[in-house]
């Protein structure tokens, strides 16, 4: 694991789930030269191994023993653990859901934030999750924090998951996504809640362009783009 790199900038992009975080964070990256962080990839390759290895989402001891003996690594959408490529698996419901879960664990949440912070590094870096400005990147100087109505976020992930042919039921991802919600914004470490200097952004209405258009001023008034 690299020591991360103090002088690189990092743009933290964080939200509940279909806020279109990733999306966002993808095109950011590219459009500057950066790096990406799906810190939430990361915490869903802890949660496959357990889940793999039957060990108890609640069992935070032996959760952070094993994920001490993993090596995760992340190249943009190439996920590894211990070098199989596990970026497909990473992906279904019942994974989401474990993940959730062991996310409230603070051991774990601690066990996984060197490896995050491991990915500050020049040029810059974009990072997508959680806590990415309250937390993990405290000291970003540029945070945006992304909402959008439960319904639009439900069918969102919906063309998500069949654009990945896998099928899913609208009310059931409804409720599946308000659970882990409430679950991510009321777990006693690092809640989902956007940074007191977070930009706050609805997506409910706006299109991937329509929110960039937004987001290219402020990193024009860093310096990050050419004025
Ligand atoms: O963004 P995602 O759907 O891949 O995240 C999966 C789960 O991990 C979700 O329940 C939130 C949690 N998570 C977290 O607690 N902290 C992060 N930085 C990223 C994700």
């Amino acid at each position: 694991m690299n020591k991360p790199n103090l002088n690189a900038p990092v743009i933290t992009i964080d939200g509940p789930a279909g806020v279109g975080k990733g999306t966002l964070a993808h095109q950011l990256a590219a459009d500057l030269g950066w790096a990406f962080l799906d810190s939430g990839a990361i915490y869903r390759v802890a949660a496959l191994y357990a889940l793999r290895h039957a060990i108890p989402l609640d069992n935070e001891d032996a959760l952070v023993d094993a994920i001490r003996t993993l090596d995760i690594d992340c190249q943009q959408a190439l996920i590894l653990l211990n070098g199989e490529n596990v970026s497909e698996a990473i992906r279904n419901e019942t994974c989401a859901s474990a993940t959730s879960k062991i996310a409230a664990l603070p051991q774990v949440r601690q066990a996984l934030l060197a490896l995050q912070q491991s990915f500050q590094q020049l040029p810059g870096l974009v990072a997508d999750g959680r806590d990415m400005g309250t937390v993990v990147f405290a000291h970003a100087p540029l945070k945006l924090f992304l909402t959008a109505s439960a319904e639009v976020r439900a069918e969102r992930r919906l063309k998500q998951l069949k654009r990945q042919g896998l099928e899913a039921d609208l009310a059931q991802l409804v409720k599946d996504i308000s659970e882990r919600d409430y679950r991510d914004a009321n777990r006693a470490v690092a809640p989902l809640k956007a940074a007191a200097d977070a930009q706050v952004i609805d997506t409910s209405r706006l299109s991937v362009a329509e929110v960039k258009a937004l987001v290219t001023p402020m990193l024009r008034a860093l310096g990050y783009l050419p004025a």
